[in-house]
């Protein structure tokens, strides 16, 4: 399985070198991808672990003042880029175009887009969700090669899950996936929102789960041992 880590705007320098020091003991026949807060990646140090980032600018290097872009996430050897995460697309007005743009420029630096979609509580009232997912994925995809497309990762964040402890069925998560799956029935898909150590054991039983997408968890290191070795 892949198992993603997004720090998100947490760890401060010392406290994210005492947290690699402790990643750094997990052994694990799992994929660990760990997206930390762009001012530490230059800090990454360790070799159990792979390493991604949580944004890239949806340009090339040039006049985009607090942007980071692929060309430089690239040069610190980042490997995977989480992208549209529903965090980004609510607070900086992130939309379904920009993640076509970034993806784009991740792609030409070799680097894997992790693509967040979902839908908020009220998409899921009022039953319009599986347009909204659509939406984000074939916006998302537009222009991409077959070849191209074939190497994104989905992960699926219903965002009234994020954060909040509230989880989905597992049914109901299947059925997102189902979707996704007509779409892109090569790719890997990830689950994300309020994952932990104690309601994997109900999330593993979902047959075309990949991996998850932590955000809380990734912050506790003994916690994620104890999941990675559930899964
Ligand atoms: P959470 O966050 O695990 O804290 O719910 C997941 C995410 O936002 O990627």
């Amino acid at each position: 399985m892949i198992i993603a880590l997004n720090n998100k705007s947490n760890l401060t320098k010392n406290e994210f070198i005492k947290y690699l020091e402790d990643l750094n003991n997990i052994e694990t026949k799992h994929k660990i991808v760990l997206c930390p807060s762009s001012i530490n990646i230059p800090l990454f140090n360790i070799d159990n672990v792979l390493l991604g980032a949580q944004n890239v600018s949806n340009n090339l290097a040039g006049a985009h003042t607090g942007e980071i872009n692929s060309k430089q996430l690239k040069s610190y050897n980042v490997k995977y880029c989480l992208v549209g995460h529903s965090e980004r697309r609510e607070e900086q007005n992130i939309t379904s175009e920009d993640t076509n743009k970034k993806i784009n420029l991740l792609l030409d630096d070799n680097i894997i887009p992790i693509l967040c979609v979902g839908e908020t509580k009220e998409q899921r009232i009022h039953k319009n969700y599986k347009a909204v997912i659509k939406e984000e994925i074939l916006t998302a995809l537009k222009d991409l090669t077959e070849e191209e497309i074939k190497k994104l990762i989905i992960a699926y964040e219903p965002i009234y899950s994020i954060g909040t402890g509230v989880l989905p069925k597992n049914s109901e998560i299947q059925e997102v996936l189902n979707i996704i799956k007509k779409i892109l029935p090569d790719n890997k898909i990830l689950y994300g929102g309020s994952v932990d150590d104690d309601n994997v054991d109900t999330l593993k039983e979902i047959e075309d789960i990949d991996g998850f997408l932590l955000g809380g968890l990734s912050l506790k290191v003994e916690n994620l041992k104890r999941l990675l070795e559930k899964i």
